[in-house]
């Protein structure tokens, strides 16, 4: 069944996210939508729905791909006045967005993998993407894109990928119902919008750590063609990874500089 407006907006309880639903079938990118739409002054909270993308964007200049009607392609477009401080938690909220979804309407318990990947069983689940530009004359924009693989079977995932890759359906043994989470994922960027707004930075920051999966563990990081090896000390969202290298130094990451962060024990 196609996703419509009306079976989005069913029931949903939001302040400001789903202010206005677009549904379209075939996009280029519903980032790149996002932007031509926000560039057109659409309100805070927009959100754009599609069933196939012909150039689906992922992190580091990659691809997303995902097949027609399986998953949960979408971007909302944000714009907040925000402190400085509390813009490197945009992709933060963006997250436990999906974590939160996830174990409200299915009963799942993701964990996130810094800098912003889903993970259930250190299969991927869920890419968020969070691009911001400078459009003078124009306030912050930020379109925070969510790549969510829904109902898809073992065979609809390439062979190539680099982090295996997981979905609703094989974690619950069940083809889920998109509108509802689709429903699920603007209430909880909706609640996470308005700490993000209003509230404490740190109850953002606090939740984020809480499900990071990194903490405590022997990692790979790869910026580049340099390779980082240590055990994760802490993470954050703005300040990035913290690793203790087997000679003793420390090394500090940011979150855009990480290619790939490979958890090896
Ligand atoms: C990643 O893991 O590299 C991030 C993937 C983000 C994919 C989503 S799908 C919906 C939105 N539109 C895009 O072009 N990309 C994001």
């Amino acid at each position: 069944m196609l996703l419509t407006e009306e079976t989005i907006r069913a029931g949903l309880k939001t302040s400001v996210v789903g202010s206005t639903i677009h549904c379209r079938e075939i996009v280029d990118s519903t980032n790149e939508e996002g932007w031509r739409e926000g560039v057109r002054g659409a309100s805070d909270g927009t959100v754009i729905f599609a069933e196939e993308q012909r150039a689906g964007r992922g992190r580091m200049g990659r691809r997303w791909t995902a097949p027609r009607g399986k998953g949960l392609l979408f971007s909302v477009i944000l714009r907040p006045r925000l402190a400085a401080s509390r813009v490197g938690l945009v992709t933060a909220i963006g997250a436990l967005t999906v974590v939160d979804a996830l174990h409200e309407a299915c009963g799942l318990r993701p964990e996130i993998r810094f800098p912003n990947d889903v993970l259930i069983g250190g299969r991927k689940i869920a890419g968020i993407l969070v691009e911001s530009r400078f459009i003078s004359n124009i306030a912050d924009i930020f379109v925070v894109g969510i790549g969510l693989n829904v109902n898809m079977d073992r065979a609809d995932f390439p062979p190539d990928i680099q982090t295996p890759a997981t979905s609703v359906f094989l974690e619950s043994g069940r083809e889920a119902g998109r509108a509802l989470l689709a429903r699920r994922m603007l209430e909880a960027l909706d609640r996470w919008y308005e700490v993000l707004l209003h509230g404490s930075p740190a109850a953002i920051t606090a939740r984020w750590r809480e499900v990071s999966m990194v903490i405590g563990k022997r990692v790979a990081v790869r910026e580049g063609d340099r390779v980082t090896e240590g055990v994760v000390d802490d993470v954050d969202p703005v300040e990035g990874v913290i690793l203790r290298t087997a000679n003793g130094t420390v090394a500090h990451i940011r979150g855009e500089f990480i290619e790939h962060l490979r958890i090896i024990g």
